[in-house]
């Protein structure tokens, strides 16, 4: 029986690699972005993938409720929500303004609950299904100059939890993924600010490197199949090369390098 994947932010980054990996896996996969997806889904359908393009802004109810309707039309329900659109915003607090404070959490957090409130009825009412948060390590800790973005992220930890609590008994499980720093466009745009550099995240992650968006797809495809992640629920999985397991100082973290 064929299963349908719901992926946001999948014109780029990890949600790109997301919606491939998903695909690939036998889901019917519906990319969802505010930027057009024609070439991304010419791209995997030339792969012989079985996807679909939606374009829309997640922080917006009416199209959330669009979406839903599109699925149920065409699929029935969905049985993989993968709530990936997110933005950066790399800010000192005390200059943080009520807009960008605000639009940070539409895009972050009002988005993933209202696309949990519309495709999640769906699923209770087939009382099956299976959705993913893309939340942070900037979501289990703080880190400076994101006062938004970190409240956004681990508000959507929040969320999660609070899910899982009151979906798991109706078949549906929630979970979230902590990536730490990703090579993506959002990465790009972030460092050129000059806020920091490649050898900043490296020197702080015991694996010695960034996430890839693969690193990312892998760990969302596992929590997403009930074959393999069926007990978990209600995780907010590190996928961050051991950064927030370490606290351990910089010299001691590189000293102990083998490369
Ligand atoms: N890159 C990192 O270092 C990093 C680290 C931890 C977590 N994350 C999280 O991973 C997720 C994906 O990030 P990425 O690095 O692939 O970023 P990215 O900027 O490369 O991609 C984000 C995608 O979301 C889309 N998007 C943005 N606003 C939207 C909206 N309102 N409606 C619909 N789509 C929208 C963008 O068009 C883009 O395609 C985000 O939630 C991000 O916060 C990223």
């Amino acid at each position: 029986m064929s299963r349908t994947a719901v992926v946001t932010g999948a014109a780029q980054g990890v949600g790109l690699a997301t919606a491939t990996l998903l695909a690939q896996r036998g889901y019917q996969v519906w990319l969802a972005d505010i930027q057009d997806l024609d070439t991304q889904v010419a791209r995997l359908e030339a792969m012989g993938l079985h996807v679909r393009g939606i374009r829309g802004d997640v922080s917006s109810e009416a199209f959330a409720i669009q979406l839903t309707a599109q699925v149920q039309a065409e699929c029935g329900a969905a049985d993989v929500l993968v709530n990936n659109a997110g933005i950066s915003l790399i800010e000192r607090a005390e200059d943080t303004t009520a807009a960008q404070w605000q639009r940070v959490m539409d895009i972050n957090l009002r988005g993933p609950f209202l696309l949990c409130r519309h495709l999640g009825a769906q699923m209770l009412a087939r009382a099956r299904g299976s959705i993913i948060n893309v939340a942070s390590v900037a979501g289990l800790a703080g880190v400076s100059h994101r006062s938004a973005y970190n409240a956004s992220k681990h508000g959507l930890i929040g969320l999660t939890r609070t899910l899982a609590a009151e979906w798991g008994g109706r078949g549906v499980r929630v979970n979230a993924v902590c990536p730490g720093w990703i090579k993506t466009e959002m990465d790009a745009v972030d460092q050129a600010s000059g806020q920091y550099t490649d050898r900043d995240i490296v020197d702080r992650v015991p694996l010695a490197r960034f996430a890839s968006a693969a690193d990312v797809a892998a760990a969302i495809a596992f929590l997403a199949d009930g074959d393999h992640s069926g007990f978990i629920n209600g995780v907010s999985l590190p996928v961050d090369g051991g950064w927030t397991a370490d606290a351990s100082w910089e010299s001691l973290r590189v000293g102990t390098r083998v490369r």
